[in-house]
């Protein structure tokens, strides 16, 4: 496995201007395939807090290691296929900005969360979903060592009309990537 060109840190009160930045424009920050039609809301409240990692969701900056700039962040939320906690899997989301795109660091950010959450969770399964259409995303996955699982009809409503996604999982059983 060559030398890994990205980390994930916990974000601090520093990096909530670039956080807001990315999800004010959208198009270069978190991406069109993130574009839910939010109202902003500043993640200041939520750096002074910190509750960026909770026991229930996360987030993670994505740093490039040559030159410590972010470039993205990765996300999770439960995803519960029962009541009870053993029923509980991961879904994460990843947003990288336009800088950060087009050169792998995508697979390399994935692969690092899933790490990240076998090693502090006890968890079994983590899933990604995407647009059909996101081709980049989907390699990603596939890179990182996700199994494709199948298309999730109309699953999302994103720019004005439901999309197909693509379900994804890596399992804590799976084979390393
Ligand atoms: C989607 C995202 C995570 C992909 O990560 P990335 O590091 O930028 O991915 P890359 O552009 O390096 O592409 C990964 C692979 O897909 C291929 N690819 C990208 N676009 C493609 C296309 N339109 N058709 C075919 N292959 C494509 C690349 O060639 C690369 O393949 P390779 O590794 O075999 O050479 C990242 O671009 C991103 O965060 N984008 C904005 C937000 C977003 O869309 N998030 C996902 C929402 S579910």
């Amino acid at each position: 496995m060559p030398e890994p060109r990205v980390r994930l840190r916990i974000p601090t009160i520093d990096d909530v201007a670039l956080l807001d930045a990315w999800h004010v424009n959208i198009a270069d920050g978190i991406g069109s395939f993130n574009d839910f039609g939010q109202p902003f809301k500043s993640f200041m409240k939520t750096a002074e807090d910190m509750r960026f990692v909770e026991d229930t969701h996360g987030t993670l900056m994505v740093e490039r290691i040559a030159d410590g700039v972010a470039i993205g962040t990765v996300d999770w939320r439960p995803a519960m296929y029962g009541p009870n906690p053993e029923s509980r899997a991961w879904a994460f989301g990843i947003s990288l900005a336009v800088e950060g795109r087009g050169q792998g660091y995508g697979a390399e950010a994935i692969r690092l969360l899933v790490e990240y959450l076998f090693e502090t969770t006890s968890a079994t399964r983590i899933e990604g979903s995407t647009d059909i259409e996101n081709v980049a995303s989907q390699r990603a996955l596939e890179k990182a060592g996700f199994t494709r699982e199948g298309v999730a009809r109309k699953a999302q409503f994103r720019a004005g009309k439901l999309h197909d996604l693509v379900l994804y999982s890596r399992l804590r059983d799976d084979p390393a990537s």
